[in-house]
């Protein structure tokens, strides 16, 4: 069992705490566990050239194909942003726009799906972010199963609610 998490935050920050929590949940249910920050990654912008509806490939070649790959390949994919007005991060929205030719890959369907975003700003902003976040697995046809939208703003504040580290934790054993 294969649990991805990839990281759209612009820092490391609460977003990558709470999924490493959840990491460390689903690996304590024995499951292969692996985090991408996509800060770390080179993944370009969408150039709309329109490659991928000609040929069904796009023509960047960067670190997306692989990425790419391991989402296809695992079994439960935790996807973070930090709320960033009521919606995903440039980072996250980048990395979504450059699946515009993979989709409607037949192995995203019914796929695991956890979405993670922390927002500092009220409860209206977090549930405006989250159903944002959440319109990328629905046009994918993945299965949102569970999703966690703390209060948080200060980079350095998930850690310190022992609460919060327990819920996700035990979140990352339930989808294990
Ligand atoms: C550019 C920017 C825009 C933000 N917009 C919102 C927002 O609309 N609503 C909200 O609740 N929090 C907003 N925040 C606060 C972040 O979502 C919050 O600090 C979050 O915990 C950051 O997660 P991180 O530490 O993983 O980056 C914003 C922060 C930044 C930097």
């Amino acid at each position: 069992m294969k649990v991805l998490a990839v990281n759209g935050s612009h820092r490391k920050g609460n977003t990558e705490t709470l999924l490493k929590r959840i990491l460390d949940g689903a690996a304590s249910k024995g499951a292969q566990i692996e985090l991408i920050n996509l800060m770390d990654k080179n993944v370009e912008n969408c150039k709309a050239c329109m490659g991928c509806e000609e040929k069904g490939t796009c023509n960047i070649t960067d670190d997306f194909p692989k990425i790419f790959e391991k989402m296809a390949n695992t079994d439960v994919l935790v996807l973070g942003s930090p709320n960033y007005f009521n919606n995903v991060s440039a980072v996250m929205k980048n990395f979504i726009d450059r699946m515009n030719a993979h989709w409607k890959d037949p192995r995203l369907e019914g796929k695991k799906v956890v979405l993670v975003m922390p927002g500092g700003q009220g409860k209206e902003s977090r549930e405006k972010g989250m159903d944002a976040f959440e319109q990328f697995p629905k046009i994918c046809k993945m299965q949102v199963v569970e999703r966690i939208s703390p209060q948080l703003d200060l980079p350095k504040e998930a850690q310190k609610s022992q609460k919060l580290m327990q819920e996700c934790f035990g979140l990352g054993k339930r989808i294990a």
